[in-house]
């Protein structure tokens, strides 16, 4: 399949990294920025092009990946899926409710395939999860999202981003709901605190800690806690569960370990899998626990995060 990507910044070197584990084939890329588009075309062999309009029209892509920032999403992902071309759009859907309807009403009027960035939904765990709890009362989701991220330049303003809400915690939101379905009410709190470090510009106006609550349909909260941090720091991205007579802890999210890929990258953040801890059934102390379920204990080593090893432009 002849594959385009328009938007070459961070997230592309993880796509173009998993497109290439595929064997998948970027026949074309596209940048305003012209070293950013230079360098997905040097690492795949595509024709570069400096808009999307240029793409679409003279680059003959057979499927799109839309990896532009928030505010970006709705003009390309609206044309793309008017040409027939299935779209892979990076999350969030958009910046604002009316672009994301935009997007919806074409998608349902075209019919054509619009994938969502959300790949925790993805994890293999969760169909696990969700039918634990399927019949039981449920009490209690806490997904925990404390790490480091890049402090783009989109992301550090909160009328183009949506500040770490739209950027981070909805992860922990469409996860929570992929699990236990609908919320129908929700609160949050955030405060602007630097703790990123080197991260974090100074002129950031985002929340850097937030917490947010959610009532579910069904009768349980969830809570999404995120915390931009240094690093340097031990990084954690788990799920909690209690309901009547079952508690999983520690739904590990996380991405794998580095591996050498043809685009001179490692192709990681395939978001895998990682223990459920049935705790309901086993010991509380993590290495009975490991045992009962014939599981390796968990070791609490620290990993620095592969990106730090390919240093990218911070814009
Ligand atoms: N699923 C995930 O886990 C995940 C992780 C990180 C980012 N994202 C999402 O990916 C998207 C991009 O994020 P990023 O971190 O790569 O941002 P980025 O700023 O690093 O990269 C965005 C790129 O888009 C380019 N661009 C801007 N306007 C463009 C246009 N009109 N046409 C083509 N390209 C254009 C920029 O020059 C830049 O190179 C965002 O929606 C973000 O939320 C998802």
């Amino acid at each position: 399949m002849r594959i385009g990507l328009i938007g070459c910044g961070w997230i592309a070197e993880t796509h173009l990294a998993n497109l290439s584990a595929l064997g998948e084939q970027v026949t074309c890329v596209c940048d305003p920025d012209p070293e950013r588009r230079a360098w997905a075309a040097g690492l795949t062999g595509a024709e570069a092009f400096a808009d999307a309009e240029a793409l679409l029209e003279n680059g003959e892509p057979e499927a799109v990946l839309v990896l532009t920032p928030p505010r970006i999403h709705r003009e390309i992902t609206v044309e793309a899926l008017e040409r027939g071309l299935p779209v892979y759009l990076e999350k969030p859907v958009a910046r604002d409710l009316a672009d994301a309807k935009e997007i919806v009403a074409t998608v349902e009027r075209t019919g054509v395939v619009c994938a969502i960035g959300y790949q925790w939904r993805a994890i293999t765990w969760v169909p696990q999860v969700r039918d634990l709890f399927a019949e039981r009362a449920l009490g209690l989701l806490a997904v925990r999202m404390f790490g480091a991220t890049a402090g783009r330049t989109w992301f550090t303003d909160q009328a183009a981003g949506g500040g770490q809400v739209l950027e981070r915690a909805s992860h922990g939101i469409d996860l929570v709901q992929a699990i236990a379905g609908p919320a129908v009410r929700v609160s949050a709190t955030g405060v602007n605190v630097p703790l990123a470090g080197g991260d974090r510009p100074s002129t950031s106006e985002i929340d850097d800690v937030l917490a947010l609550t959610l009532e579910l349909e069904r009768g349980a909260v969830a809570t999404v806690q995120v915390v931009w941090q240094r690093d340097d720091l031990p990084r954690t991205y788990a799920l909690d569960v209690i309901g009547d007579g079952a508690r999983i802890e520690g739904c590990w999210i996380r991405s794998s370990a580095p591996e050498a890929s043809p685009t001179g990258r490692p192709s990681t953040c395939r978001t895998t899998a990682h223990r459920a801890h049935m705790a309901s059934s086993a010991s509380s102390r993590p290495r009975a626990r490991a045992r009962a379920l014939r599981l390796p204990a968990r070791r609490h080593r620290r990993r620095r995060h592969w990106r730090r090893r390919w240093p990218v432009s911070r814009r």
